[in-house]
């Protein structure tokens, strides 16, 4: 296997149709609130609205062209504006290589070094283990569970809130090594291209997946 040049960079206006194709994959339909009904124009219309919203801040992974993984984080007003909002996808072909921590990565170090955001929070489903895997490695806590909170598969889910707050506003705790430490490092903008190993196979699906084909 070659190498391949990742490149994480902003969002762009003509990203509609492979934003459409990377909602639309199995695995990324089913750890997120997606609908697979979704037409591609109302992708197009929804990547414009994201593009011009200053409170949206949308990266890429794109490798060779293609739009592999995508992260967003959406900035709250008034006296949450020191909240910030997370939502990602990686490509099905491209899971498990390392596209989720570069995207992970690169909105921590939007947040803590030009955003001044205090607080990054998300939703999960209970059974999303790599998603669970990838946020607890950047410090984010299980902070309390959402019972029946979305319907997946002909049942409903449930999903926990997670969160990560600035190692600053962390009460009595000191900065972790690792994580913290990365996301502050002076080559912390390094993660904007880098070359490294990537395919096109198929991540082999999680157990709570492969639980949930067999009893389809
Ligand atoms: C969650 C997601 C964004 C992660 O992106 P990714 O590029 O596959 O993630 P990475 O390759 O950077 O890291 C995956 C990590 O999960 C781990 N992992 C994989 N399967 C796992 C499992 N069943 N249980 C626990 N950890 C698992 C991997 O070992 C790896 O961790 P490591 O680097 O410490 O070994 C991606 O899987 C995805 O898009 N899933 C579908 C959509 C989704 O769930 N989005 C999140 C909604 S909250």
């Amino acid at each position: 296997m070659g190498q391949t040049r990742i490149t994480i960079r902003p969002l762009r206006l003509d990203d509609g149709s492979n934003i459409y194709e990377l909602m639309h994959m199995p695995n990324v339909l089913w750890g997120t609130s997606l609908l697979p009904s979704t037409s591609v124009d109302a992708w197009r219309k929804t990547v414009e609205g994201w593009v011009y919203d200053e409170r949206m801040h949308v990266f890429v992974a794109e490798v060779q062209g293609k739009v592999a993984g995508i992260i967003s984080v959406h900035v709250g007003v008034g006296r949450e504006s020191h909240v910030g909002d997370i939502a990602m996808a990686v490509h099905d072909k491209f899971q498990g290589q390392g596209i989720g921590k570069m995207l992970l990565l690169t909105v921590i170090d939007l947040a803590d070094n030009w955003l001044n955001l205090v607080r990054l929070e998300l939703d999960v489903y209970t059974d999303n283990e790599p998603a669970i895997h990838v946020y607890k490695h950047f410090d984010f806590e299980i902070e309390g569970r959402k019972r029946l909170d979305a319907f997946r598969g002909g049942r409903y889910i449930d999903s926990y809130i997670m969160a990560r707050l600035h190692h600053e506003h962390h009460p009595g705790e000191e900065q972790r090594a690792g994580t913290a430490e990365e996301a502050a490092s002076p080559n912390a903008g390094d993660y904007v291209e880098m070359l490294t190993r990537v395919s096109e196979a198929p991540a082999p699906p999680s157990v709570g997946r492969q639980e949930e084909q067999k009893t389809q």
